[in-house]
């Protein structure tokens, strides 16, 4: 009951472009993340949808109606700042239950919803505190409280859990999932936490700019990234970047550095940025193409390792091995690398080839 379509929105502030004719549709019940950096347009383009930021150019659809220049009320969205903005003066009760006040619900009703949504949040117990006498974690569920109880058929979201601790923010961040599965209600979530949008989304639209650079699933924007910072902004540790040119037999070339990718990737004499994931190396195998390098610095994680080499001259690469590996800093090991895995991007666009 609501797809959101945006149609080459753009949202200028004097000479600044935020949000450049982006175009987007987010599916009835999907889970959207925006990712991206600072000021990438994240924000802008949630309160576009939202009706709180006037769109410049373009037009926005809600299911087939076009709500470009609906006032916030009247869109059936709930938002969910990273401020948590409760009433202060207001019980938990109080906060929850306001947006069916303001729409003249029965009081039985009232006291339903919100005895209902406290217990999907588990803040049943909190009903008669102030904000004031919560934790950060709890304030952010009474604010969700507060969205959910109006069921509405979309859910905006904008960083909902950056001001939480690390352990709080993997609790709400499946609690969120939950909601989701629950609601099955169209939820648009903002946040420049790459772990976020990867375990949140149906599908992540990374932004840079003010344009949307890749719209695809979690997998597909991990395993294709479009171009050299979609690449660089998921995966922890970062891809490895290498620019260099394609040889005469087709290998990836840097100086002395040699990496055999897949017969027929490029051009010979192509220059190229090669990508290689960290975790894209293992022990040497039939088929598996024999990366050499010296060992700098040895990260040991408890659950895998991580490796700073170099290889040729001055490739300097983070491998991520498994625990068992006994790396010695200055040793010099050879690993495999699958041809398949590898990432090349053209060296004066970024983008994939
Ligand atoms: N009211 C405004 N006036 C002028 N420029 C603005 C205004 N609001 C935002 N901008 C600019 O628009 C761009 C996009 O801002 P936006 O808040 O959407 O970024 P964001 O992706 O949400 O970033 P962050 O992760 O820091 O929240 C930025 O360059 C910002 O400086
Ligand atoms: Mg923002």
């Amino acid at each position: 009951m609501a797809t959101i379509t945006c149609e080459r929105i753009t949202k200028r502030y004097g000479g600044v472009v935020a949000v450049d004719a982006l175009d987007l549709t987010i599916r009835h019940g999907e889970f959207m993340v925006l990712l991206g950096p600072s000021g990438c347009g994240k924000t802008t383009t949630l309160n576009m949808i939202a009706g709180l930021e006037e769109i410049s150019e373009g037009r926005l659809l809600f299911d087939d109606k076009d709500v470009t220049w609906q006032p916030p009320h009247k869109r059936e969205v709930a938002m969910v700042f990273q401020s948590y903005a409760l009433y202060p003066n207001k019980t938990v009760r109080e906060n929850i239950a306001f947006p069916l006040q303001l729409r003249r619900t029965p009081r039985e009703e009232i006291t339903r919803a919100v005895t209902e949504v406290a217990e999907q949040l588990e803040i049943g117990h909190l009903l008669d505190r102030r904000p004031s006498q919560l934790s950060g974690g709890q304030r952010q569920r009474v604010a969700l409280g507060r969205a959910i109880v109006r069921k509405p058929s979309v859910f905006l979201m904008d960083e909902p859990l950056s001001n939480l601790d690390a352990t709080l923010r993997l609790s709400m961040r499946s609690l969120i999932k939950h909601l989701h599965h629950r609601l099955r209600a169209t939820f648009v979530y903002v946040t420049h936490d790459q772990a976020e949008a990867m375990t949140l989304a149906d599908r992540i639209a990374v932004m840079k700019g003010g344009l949307v650079q890749q719209l695809d699933t979690p997998e597909g924007i991990y395993a294709r990234p479009a171009n050299t910072f979609v690449a660089a902004f998921l995966g922890s540790p970062q891809i490895n970047l290498v620019q260099g040119e394609i040889a005469p037999d087709g290998s990836f070339a840097r100086g002395a550095f040699r990496l055999a990718l897949p017969p027929g990737a490029a051009q010979p004499g192509r220059a190229v940025t090669l990508g290689l994931r960290p975790e894209d190396v293992g022990t040497l195998a039939p088929g598996l193409a024999r990366l050499e390098a010296r060992v700098d610095l040895v990260s040991p994680l408890g659950s895998e390792t991580h490796l700073e080499v170099v290889a040729g001259d001055d490739v300097k690469l983070t491998l991520r091995v498994p625990k068992e590996w006994r790396a010695q800093e200055g040793q010099v090991i050879a690993v495999g690398v699958d041809p398949a895995r590898l990432h090349l991007f053209d060296a004066t666009t970024d983008a994939r080839l």
